[in-house]
């Protein structure tokens, strides 16, 4: 079959690979449908995520087809419409049980790396480097879903391909960071990132009942997104001074939460930015703050700070003074997908959460390889390129 393999930085190619086959009874293999790009394949693109090796099979947010079901899979069918969570797990371990599915404990067959790293290893995912298990990727035309039970779900025939596809890892991402994050009815919510998943954290936190919710970014096209589909505010941070609009739109206090949806390569203004810059090039830092310092300053005493953007090791210069002197309460996660699916599903049927404008640029898998160079420098309006294998 033809997908898309990671052959070094900044180097993708559609090459011929084997087939997957069904390898454990409770896989499915699933015929891809639709595949996105997600702001986390921008950091295996740029050499920043260890452990890739050439070959490699990328993508992890898809929808498809049961083809081939093994013989202990109970929920699914040859035959199944399904949206698969990007994180793999288990659904019996300690931390399945207790909803914290992306740190399942038995989907990682490589948890020395992330014991190096982190200390513990989160669970296995789909396409993100041998350091999350080296599991093939869904740009693909099939992929081996493991643990179908638990990690895929049928798409309920009301929502369309294009809008169930997010359901697989941006949808559930927004949602468990204005979830986790602790939204609550009248609270004042900024969002960093106006990409898929600032959009979806901002959704989210709409229907958990914010008063405001405020999505900062640069890029015109992305705001202006937010502004039709989502219903949020926005800043252009290139343009205000974000601390001091974020003071003025929460009674002069900060956000009660600030969600973080940039990541290890966040952009930013002045001496401070181009400082972590060289850093990071230098590899003297492995990760760029940026908005994860600006989101611990505006956050209100007290406040709580979620962090979903990807970050793979150490930072410089973490404001830790104001965690401690305002009370603060910040919180990461890689997504817990299994706990919300069938709920964003059930909101997707009743029209509550659309998504079909994040897929601004759909194109053959052949083209992957200028699919992701349009989303990586955000050309063209690009917000997700999306492949059809
Ligand atoms: N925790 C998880 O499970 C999980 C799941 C999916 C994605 N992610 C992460 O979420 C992040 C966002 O993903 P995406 O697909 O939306 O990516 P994306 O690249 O489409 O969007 C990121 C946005 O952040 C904006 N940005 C950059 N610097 C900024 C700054 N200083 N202030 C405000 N905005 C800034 C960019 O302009 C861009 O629009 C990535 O780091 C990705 O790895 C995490
Ligand atoms: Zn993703
Ligand atoms: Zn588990």
């Amino acid at each position: 079959m033809k997908a898309l393999c990671w052959q070094g930085v900044d180097d993708l190619g559609v090459q011929e690979v084997a087939d997957p086959t069904i390898l454990n009874h409770r896989d499915v293999i699933v015929k891809v449908t639709l595949t996105t790009t997600c702001g986390s394949d921008l950091h295996l693109l740029g050499g920043y995520i260890p452990f890739m090796r050439g070959g490699d099979v990328i993508g992890h947010e898809f929808l498809g087809e049961v083809v081939e079901t093994g013989s202990k899979v109970e929920r699914h069918r040859v035959g199944d419409r399904v949206v698969v969570s990007s994180f793999i797990s288990c659904g019996q371990c300690w931390y399945c049980q207790h909803d914290q599915f992306s740190s399942c404990d038995n989907t990682n067959p490589n948890p020395g790396v992330g014991e190096a790293l982190w200390g513990a290893a989160p669970g296995g995912c789909f396409g993100y480097s041998h350091a999350l298990g080296g599991f093939a990727g869904s740009h693909a035309e099939y992929v081996r879903v493991p643990f179908a039970d638990v990690g895929a779900f049928t798409v309920p025939d009301e929502v369309s391909d294009t809008r169930a596809l997010f359901a697989s890892d941006a949808a559930p991402t927004g949602w468990m960071g204005a979830d986790l994050g602790g939204v609550g009815p009248g609270d004042v919510v900024a969002v960093w990132g106006a990409g898929g998943v600032g959009q979806l954290a901002a959704r989210a936190s709409m229907l958990l009942g914010a008063e405001r919710v405020v999505v900062i970014d640069r890029f015109p096209e992305r705001l202006a997104q937010v502004t039709r589909h989502i219903g949020a505010e926005t800043l252009d941070y290139t343009a205000t001074d974000v601390l001091a609009e974020l003071r003025e739109m929460s009674g002069g206090r900060g956000p009660d939460v600030c969600i973080e949806a940039v990541g290890m390569e966040a952009h930013g203004t002045g001496p401070a930015y181009l400082y972590d810059q060289v850093k990071q090039q230098l590899r003297l830092q492995s990760d760029r703050p940026t908005a994860l310092r600006q989101a611990v300053l505006a956050c209100r005493k007290g406040g709580s700070v979620f962090v979903l953007g990807v970050f793979g090791g150490l930072v410089d210069k973490f404001p830790i003074g104001a965690v401690v002197n305002k009370g603060l309460t910040v919180r990461g996660a890689q997504q817990h997908g299994q706990r919300y699916i069938p709920m964003l599903l059930e909101r997707m049927a009743r029209g509550e959460l659309v998504t079909e404008h994040l897929a601004t640029h759909v194109m053959p898998l052949a083209e992957a390889p200028r699919g992701y160079q349009m989303f990586k420098d955000k050309q063209d309006g690009c917000v997700r390129a999306v492949f059809a294998p």
